[in-house]
């Protein structure tokens, strides 16, 4: 299996983001770690314990990172997720404590002591890994990848022209994707066709366990809320596809192109600009995801879902 670290603002996409990376045989989930994002630091980083609590997922450590963006307030994203990120169902206790150290040690005891290369998965805001990487540019040459959700090659969803993650935290984005490290980006063009249907809502109870049946009052509630705000009755489920792209790279089709962020523009922060046609003619810089098999990928949460406890 591919070790990984995920980098989460749980968030009710990101839960099963969690639970993918845990419950899929290609992945071995050996760290996590947590940014404000969704809602505030303090809520992300006892939700993802919550979520591996749920699961039955014991001793992979979670440590707290950035509370903000790098240069930016932080603005988060209630109306979604609700006032603790994870409205809907009663949360449990989280079994275990977060880890004393940073998310920049944690990602640095990981990376530097695996004999593996690690790769990272980034579900929000993508200040931790920045962060990370511009502390410790040893690391650089020891991630095996990042695969991030966010951005999209169309327009976006928390302004018309940027997506969330890339709206709260673009000069992070803008590091990351520069530092030379192969970066793929999943974003709204291809998490918009991951729709929770009613359909897929059942296909991922039936394993009736308590991670699913904990997991069916998380989408009730974000299905909700996304018809509420998008006018999306059918939330889409944007974080396990990031996931996915390791997890079962053959669901994909990724192109490699240019990838360029939005720091400065009046209506326009955050906004992805991705050079399919090539008309820059700069070097490419990124994979990005154009193709999705949906049937095959929520196969492939339903059967990580099955997996847990
Ligand atoms: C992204 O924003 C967050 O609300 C979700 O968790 C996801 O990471 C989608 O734009
Ligand atoms: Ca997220």
């Amino acid at each position: 299996p591919i070790p990984v670290i995920i980098d989460c603002d749980p968030g009710h996409d990101d839960v099963f983001a969690l639970w993918l990376a845990a419950g899929h045989p290609s992945l071995e989930l050996l760290a996590v770690t947590t940014v404000g994002g969704n809602v505030a630091l303090e809520h992300t980083s006892r939700n993802a314990r919550v979520a591996l609590t749920v699961a039955g997922v014991r001793g992979v450590p979670v440590a707290a990172g950035a509370s903000g963006p790098m240069e930016r307030e932080l603005e988060t994203a209630e109306s979604i997720h609700g006032e603790n990120g994870l409205g809907g169902p009663e949360l449990p206790e989280p079994a275990e404590p977060l880890d004393a150290r940073s998310a920049t040690e944690l990602i640095a005891d990981t990376v530097l002591g695996s004999p593996e290369p690690v790769a990272i998965i980034a579900t929000g805001p993508i200040t931790n890994v920045a962060i990370a990487l511009r502390d410790r540019p040893e690391l650089v040459g020891r991630i095996r990848e990042i695969v991030w959700m966010g951005g999209s090659t169309e327009r976006g969803n928390w302004t018309p022209y940027a997506e969330f993650n890339a709206w709260v935290d673009p000069e992070a984005l803008a590091l990351v994707v520069g530092s030379g490290i192969r970066f793929t980006m999943v974003g709204l063009n291809v998490t918009h066709q991951a729709l929770v249907t009613p359909a897929v809502r059942e296909r991922l109870a039936v394993a009736g366990n308590r991670t699913a049946a904990f997991g069916d009052e998380l989408l009730e509630f974000f299905c909700r809320t996304n018809d509420e705000v998008f006018g999306l009755a059918d939330g889409p489920l944007h974080d396990p596809v990031a996931v996915a792209v390791l997890a079962d790279p053959g669901c994909f089709e990724l192109t490699h192109t240019r990838l360029d962020v939005e720091l400065a523009g009046a209506e326009t922060v955050g906004a992805t600009s991705v050079d399919l046609a090539g008309v820059l003619g700069r070097e490419p810089n990124a994979w990005v995801a154009t193709g999705l098999d949906v049937e095959r990928f929520w196969d492939g949460v339903a059967e990580a879902v099955g997996r847990l406890g």
